[in-house]
């Protein structure tokens, strides 16, 4: 028995989780794999009514009782400064220490990419996005704020452990997969401190997989490799903001932000997984959100969790629905969110 949080967050968040823990439930009834879905109602509109966003010990309990935290998205335009958002998805990330966000990018049918000529094995790879360091730290500050003298500072943090558990995560991965190759991605010719120490770790922990063929792209160079040639690529990694901006660049060439789904990974502890787009407040509670990134996303948790065949049926069902064109409007289909959710529920058990 597995237990898994709930998160669904704000906007449209509410609306594929929705969805997703149908497919949770329908899973379960097919294959009679036992999970137990707990729900919190953490996200802008508890923050606004009564100032919480993610309580004081729940990382802890998390950590102690649960084996995954299913998250939909954070994001409301009534709390412009994103501080519940923060406090919730950077809480979840840095506080469990999540620092291989993995973000898969794998075309489900040629008709959903904008690529000409590009097939499903063409567009099949994983880019392992740093989660814990970089600018997202926070370290950063004021100088005469509000003045014609401004100064405003960023910092960006990248640690040699950090940068080197997050290259060994990928060659792991890479492994894993039978990857022949692993690509690394960053700005050294420019950023020559935090990114030189990039290119000194990728070499360093490369000695240990000399199987696996080493490649680097500069991170402008990669985004116009992704769309010129993305067959090369097998498993990226590379820096938090890099890896935040590519994965969008990569979910629209798999058919849109709906599609896109990730994980985010302490290979020692509960994990956290979530769809990559956000709470879109103007489709928020309108029933036309896709469902189907938040569904993959599932596929991404059970597969950790071990639940492989389960992890299986849900892809085959998705893969199904799109080749029908069982979708929502943003893929060219003619459903609902829940009538997707419906298709795909429809598909899994079609499959027992
Ligand atoms: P977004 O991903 O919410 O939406 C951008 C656009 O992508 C939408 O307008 C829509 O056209 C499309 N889109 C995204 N998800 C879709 C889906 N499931 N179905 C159909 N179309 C979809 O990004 P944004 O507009 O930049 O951000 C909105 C809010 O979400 C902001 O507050 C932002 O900070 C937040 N956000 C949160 C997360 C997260 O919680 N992990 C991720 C990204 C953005
Ligand atoms: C993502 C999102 C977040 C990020 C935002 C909401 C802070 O864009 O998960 O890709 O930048 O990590
Ligand atoms: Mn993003």
């Amino acid at each position: 028995m597995k237990r898994i949080a709930v998160i669904p967050g704000d906007g449209i968040g509410i609306d594929v989780t929705r969805e997703a823990v149908k497919v949770i439930e329908t899973i379960t009834q097919v294959t009679g794999t036992r999970v137990e879905l707990v729900h919190f109602d953490y996200g802008a509109e508890k923050y606004l009514r009564e100032g919480i966003s993610l309580p004081e010990g729940m990382l802890e309990t998390f950590r102690r009782e649960y084996d995954a935290i299913f998250l939909g998205a954070l994001g409301d335009p009534r709390v412009p400064d994103m501080k519940h958002a923060a406090d919730i998805l950077f809480g979840l990330r840095f506080g469990l220490d999540l620092f291989a966000n993995v973000r898969p990018i794998k075309l489900l049918h040629p008709k959903l990419t904008p690529l000409k000529n590009c097939t499903e094995k063409d567009l099949n790879f994983t880019v392992v996005r740093e989660n814990t360091e970089d600018m997202y730290v926070g370290i950063g500050g004021f100088f005469k704020k509000n003045t014609d003298d401004e100064v405003a500072i960023q910092e960006s943090i990248n640690t040699r452990k950090g940068v080197e558990r997050v290259i060994e995560f990928a060659f792991k991965l890479a492994e894993a997969e039978g990857a022949t190759t692993l690509t690394m991605s960053d700005k050294s010719n420019a950023l020559r401190y935090g990114h030189d120490l990039w290119q000194r770790v990728f070499e360093i922990v490369g000695k240990r997989y000399p199987h696996i063929k080493q490649n680097h792209w500069y991170i402008d160079a990669l985004s116009m490799q992704m769309v010129k040639k993305p067959s090369q690529f097998k498993v990226v990694v590379t820096s938090n903001v890099f890896g935040d901006i590519v994965t969008d660049l990569g979910a629209q060439l798999q058919g849109g932000l709906g599609l896109a789904a990730s994980a985010n990974i302490n290979p020692n502890g509960v994990c956290m997984f979530e769809p990559v787009h956000g709470s879109a407040p103007k489709y928020a509670g309108k029933n036309v959100a896709n469902p189907f990134g938040a569904i993959l996303t599932v596929q991404l948790m059970l597969e950790h969790l071990g639940y492989k065949t389960e992890g299986r049926l849900i892809e085959n069902a998705v893969r199904h629905c799109i080749v029908e064109d069982q979708t929502t409007q943003d893929l060219g289909g003619p459903l609902s969110t829940v009538e997707a959710g419906n298709a795909v529920c429809h598909a899994i058990r079609a499959q027992a």
